[in-house]
């Protein structure tokens, strides 16, 4: 007996446990390199994830929550600027990019980050968001470290166009990429598809695990080397946003909080954006799918509803809180998709509507973990530009027109 067939005993066993025994279906006729290629995937992948009961639970009493107001930040920005400045220029900043998403509505086979913008020059979404944070280092006179999460389907890439592009004049040595987990996707019924005969069909794990996989890509040492007190998390997508901003930095040190939210004012009740509130008491975010009529419909006193502020996913986290909660477990969501696979005669079919479910975990889960949250309402119109679609709301159209708004030669 050689360890192969150890391997592929103990795959059946795995698959047997967990139902999963369909992913073996080819694998007599496999090649050894192809056959070890699978065996050794069944062994890395954790099936736990597959579900198919997509409730996920009853939430906690919902109230409103307090939100730092626009006018009220103006009033204190230069207290907030100078603090925030300070602890930019002690080292204390850093900042984390999610780019491991598919980017899928965009409809781009490449990382979303190396989409054009521009009309008259190339501007890409990746270089917008260097240059926002540009505008920082430039401000304090420090570098600010930069993780940037991908995944294994854009990983290559997205190092590869860094490169190419010469960090769009980042020091390289401020840069750290890392790479976020895999989870398998599976059809209605549960069962994990596979992607060839050889491979299971996989797909990032969701936003949630940034931390997890920081620490497993071994960017904490980086962190706790260089004194790194605060990360501001933030997506690929919203070109406008402002990064490492001291304002919201020194308001959030200020405030005592373990983390800051920046927020926008909703543009309309039905807008696709998670909406901040207090759960039993602690900060929480509702998804827009998940939101009721009645928080929909819910009036303060004054007329104002009473939850109009949505998340933009820029994040300001106490690294220190964060370590606190490194080990606990994030609710898992289930999103349905299109997954292309091999159907049980082994060909390909790339489906035209979601044929089953891939398994997540957010970010926004994680607000609910942590100690108060600083809610920091951003004008709509100055930092938020997300690009989700390549036309309509939220789309590459809507982020040049607010781009254009900004100043920025397209
Ligand atoms: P989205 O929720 O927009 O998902 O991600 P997406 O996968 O990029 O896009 P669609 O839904 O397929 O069109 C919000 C942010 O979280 C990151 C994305 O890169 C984006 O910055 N993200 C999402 C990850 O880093 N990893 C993931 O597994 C999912």
């Amino acid at each position: 007996i050689n360890g192969v067939h150890m391997l592929l005993d103990e795959a059946i066993n795995k698959l047997e446990a967990c139902k999963q025994k369909q992913l073996l279906r080819f694998y007599n006729e496999l090649d050894p390199e192809k056959q070890n290629m699978l065996l050794s995937q069944i062994e890395a992948t954790d099936f736990s994830v597959v579900r198919t009961d997509k409730d996920s639970g009853a939430r906690g009493a919902i109230t409103p929550i307090d939100v730092t107001g626009i006018s009220e930040i103006n009033l204190r920005r230069n207290e907030f600027m100078s603090v925030g400045l300070s602890e930019i220029r002690s080292g204390h900043v850093a900042a984390v990019l999610l780019a491991g998403g598919m980017g899928t509505r965009l409809g781009s086979d490449a990382p979303k980050g190396m989409y054009n913008v521009g009309i008259t020059r190339d501007l890409y979404i990746f270089e917008c968001l260097i240059n926002n944070i540009k505008d920082v280092t430039k401000a304090s006179g420090n570098s600010i470290h930069l993780f940037v999460m991908t995944s294994d389907r854009n990983n290559d890439a997205t190092i590869g166009f860094f490169k190419e592009k010469n960090y769009f004049g980042y020091d390289p040595d401020y840069v750290h990429f890392f790479i976020q987990d895999m989870a398998p996707a599976s059809d209605y019924n549960g069962k994990v598809y596979l992607e060839e005969k050889w491979k299971i069909s996989t797909s990032p794990n969701g936003n949630g695990g940034w931390y997890s996989s920081m620490a497993k890509g071994g960017m904490l040492d980086i962190v706790k080397d260089n004194g790194i007190e605060w990360l501001n998390v933030f997506s690929v997508d919203n070109v406008l946003q402002r990064i490492a901003d001291p304002v919201f930095v020194g308001a959030t040190k200020l405030s005592g909080c373990s983390v800051g939210a920046k927020v926008i004012r909703k543009a309309s009740p039905d807008e696709r954006v998670g909406v901040i509130c207090l759960e039993d008491g602690r900060p929480s975010i509702v998804e827009y799918y998940e939101l009721t009529d009645e928080m929909r419909e819910a009036k303060f006193p004054n007329g104002d509803p009473a939850y109009n502020f949505g998340v933009t996913l820029n994040y300001l986290f106490r690294v220190e809180e964060l370590n606190a909660i490194i080990g606990k477990s994030l609710p898992l969501h289930i999103v349905e998709k299109k997954i292309p696979h091999i159907d049980e005669h082994g060909e390909h079919i790339e489906p035209d509507k979601p044929n089953g479910y891939k398994f997540e975990t957010l970010i926004l889960d994680m607000i609910h973990m942590l100690n108060g949250c600083l809610v920091f309402e951003v004008d709509r119109k100055h930092e938020f530009a997300p690009i989700k679609n390549r036309t309509g709301v939220d789309s590459v159209e809507s982020a040049r027109e607010l781009l254009k708004l900004n100043g920025v030669i397209l």
